[in-house]
């Protein structure tokens, strides 16, 4: 067996169109971390590489949807999901993003050098094409029917709903994302790797050389090898994303898979001038954390990629977790079906160490599993507060009440008081024994065993009561609790930081340090320590109900109703019928409500090249206070109407809310009057 002289651990870089979830931190970010921090406290030699996936489809479509840049998209979304990881203490080495310029310079690299090799194929092949919309419709661009499962609206590369990856072509009743439109066939030509070429290495490799595995990941592999590899395109027609570098393929880029996972190689590049040693040592042992729809990019695709490129090591395991599914509904994005990072800090502020604990004990490593706020709030109550939390803060509370806050020299051990001594380096074994096997469930599980056994040791020998009859006795208890607290601030680093740490504080130990957990003395007597505070507060019936209440109406808005509130399109104009419309930006100089009316408000508005009067439907929305000073868009050559006595000159432009609620259409910063909207 090879002895790893250090180790390279990445996390799938998420896609910058959106903030991130529970389902991104159960399913890779937490057990990554967790893992990292362990070794870290070990000493060992590790990174953890993490970043943000810029390219893609789903950078262009949340774009196109947003009418802003792609730039403006990742930019937005990569400061969020950065920002939520570091709250919730994902200890990165880097967490870097892939359209930085070293990014493109390492992605190009790699490309120019397969291709050097002569390890693509070249070919021209027939793609859908949105006429309309003037464009080839790689992956997400396209929808329609899953040849697998029948489910409406899948995409050109994938089926959310049963997982599989497809053929664009394979699609049933295809249809363009951009426009609606049912897409025709053209000739493009593109850029392969030819995955069949590399099968049978594969099937050594994973099959062979790798049974242990994961059986989720293991069974993912072998299905795709017996179903038999095809050449895959590493490029698409797309005008966002790596350019691909090589004569004749002008308004190509690199498909965002071939991409992203070169991003790793591009963060540990950008972190250290030691890079390779990290990526092309033997002696690293590569570790790639993924949800199960990345396994066959991580296992299969890109392997390939390294082993053709011929000078990188592979990853020794790929530890993927199924997906985690929100009070009995998959979690999705579009509908808003997600607990969302930023947004839990709102309500549960400093409790991060909660639901990394809640995803930890309820990960989906071996099947999906459900998040729901009642499992949520038992595990808090009942385990951190009554098991963890309590230990604590007894056998701080009894130390300062009976022994002036310092660690009181033990007398005589009995029986018990060694088994409950020699039961913490076992305790600590079958921790570690589980998270080298990635079994962090486990590994959790088997953490607060420590602090059960303190809390059944505190309460099996009452030392509240014995303090009155045996302070000799009262004080080896409370040695023996304070060494199990001592044990446990180090113990549970890897899982909740951010309460070991303050746990260590209140202890006044220093660092963490791995090698002196599971022993039975990490607290010398008379050592001091601080008062106690709680780690842990009981979560209310009310707060669950108000998260609760939350999803309702989420429900209740999202899906068929949301969308029968919109108006359907209208009929397409041509661009000339459009331009005969004069709409400018414009500045409310005055307002009044119309006599007798309800509705009404006359605006005296200046357009930049003069002043006007607008009767404007709006006085059940704002008073004229409100609107005074407001700059609008106004359609200036609408035809003159008279209403209710007064000559009106053109229209205010208005939205109307989903609620009916009327909204101005109005320039993003201050513009100046007579600026023309086209
Ligand atoms: O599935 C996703 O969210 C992808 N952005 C993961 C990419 S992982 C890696 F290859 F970068
Ligand atoms: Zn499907």
């Amino acid at each position: 067996m090879t002895q790893f002289k250090r180790t390279l651990v990445t996390t799938a870089l998420p896609y910058a169109n959106g903030p991130v979830h529970i389902g991104h931190l159960a399913g890779v970010y937490i057990p990554a971390d967790i893992y990292v921090r362990y070794l870290r406290l070990k000493g060992d030699d590790v990174l953890l590489i993490g970043g943000s996936d810029e390219h893609g489809v789903p950078i262009t479509l949340k774009a196109r949807n947003e009418g802003v840049m792609p730039q403006d998209v990742v930019d937005k979304y990569h400061n969020i999901i950065k920002n939520s990881f570091a709250d919730f203490g994902i200890s990165f080495d880097i967490y870097s993003r892939t359209s930085n310029k070293i990014h493109y310079e390492t992605a190009s690299e790699f490309f120019k050098m397969l291709y050097a090799k002569g390890e693509f194929i070249e070919k021209e092949s027939e793609q859908y094409y949105d006429e309309e919309a003037k464009q080839f419709l790689a992956d997400r661009y396209i929808t329609g029917t899953c040849p697998h499962c029948g489910k409406d609206g899948a995409y050109g590369d994938q089926c959310e709903s049963c997982g599989t990856s497809l053929n664009a072509l394979d699609l049933i009743n295809p249809r363009s994302t951009i426009s609606g439109s049912a897409p025709v066939l053209r000739t493009t030509k593109h850029w392969y790797l030819p995955l069949d070429k590399h099968e049978p290495f594969l099937r050594q490799w994973i099959l062979e050389d790798h049974k242990e595995w994961k059986s989720n990941v293991y069974g993912q592999c072998k299905s795709w090898l017996d179903m038999g590899l095809q050449p895959r395109a590493v490029s698409r027609d797309l005008d966002w994303g790596v350019p691909v570098p090589v004569e004749g393929a002008e308004g190509k880029v690199l498909y965002v898979w071939f991409d992203a996972p070169i991003g790793y190689i591009s963060a540990t590049k950008e972190l250290t001038s030691q890079w390779e040693k990290y990526w092309k040592d033997t002696e690293t042992r590569m570790l790639h954390f993924i949800g199960k729809d990345n396994i066959v990019f991580h296992c299969i695709v890109f392997p390939t990629m390294l082993k053709a490129e011929g000078t990188f090591i592979l990853p020794e395991n790929v530890p993927a977790n199924e997906f985690l599914n929100l009070e009995g509904d998959k979690i999705s994005t579009s509908r808003n079906w997600a607990v969302w990072l930023h947004e839990y800090l709102v309500d549960f502020k400093d409790k991060q160490d909660v639901l990394r604990y809640v995803l930890t004990a309820n990960a989906p490593e071996a099947k999906d599993n459900d998040f729901t706020w009642k499992d949520f709030q038992a595990r808090n109550n009942n385990e951190l507060v009554a098991i963890f939390g309590n230990f604590v803060n007894r056998t701080m509370v009894l130390t300062h009440k009976y022994f002036d806050g310092k660690t009181p020299a033990p007398h005589t051990f009995d029986s018990f008081d060694n088994e409950t001594l020699n039961s913490i380096s076992i305790i600590v074994k079958n921790v570690e024994e589980a998270l080298v096997q990635f079994k962090f469930r486990e590994a959790v599980k088997e953490a607060m065993n420590l602090a059960r056994l303190g809390n059944k040791y505190l309460a099996d020998t009452e030392p509240w009561k014995l303090i009155k009859t045996d302070s000799e006795k009262t004080a080896t208890i409370l040695y023996v609790a304070l060494q199990i607290t001592a044990n446990l601030s180090i113990l549970m680093e890897p899982f909740l930081p951010f309460s070991a740490q303050k746990l260590r504080t209140m202890l006044n130990i220093p660092a963490a340090d791995w090698s002196l957990c599971g022993q039975k003395e990490i607290i010398a007597p008379n050592h001091a320590i601080e008062q106690p505070q709680l780690l842990f507060e009981k979560i209310e019936d009310d707060v669950i109900q108000q998260q609760l209440n939350r999803l309702e109406e989420t429900k209740a808005n999202n899906g068929i109703a949301a969308v029968q509130q919109v108006n359907p399109a209208k009929e397409n104009i041509n661009y000339d019928t459009f331009s005969t419309m004069d709409i400018r930006i414009g500045t409310i100089l005055e307002a009044e409500k119309v006599a007798k009316t309800k509705k009404l408000m006359k605006l005296t508005v200046d357009t930049g090249f003069d002043r006007r009067t607008v009767v404007s439907g709006i006085a059940e929305h704002y008073t004229p206070d409100e609107v005074i000073g407001r700059q609008v868009s106004i359609l200036v050559n609408l035809a003159p109407r008279v209403i209710k006595g007064i000559e009106s000159k053109g229209m205010i432009l208005m939205a109307e809310d989903a609620d009916g609620k009327l909204l101005f259409v109005h320039p993003s910063a201050k513009a100046s009057n007579g600026a023309t909207v086209s």
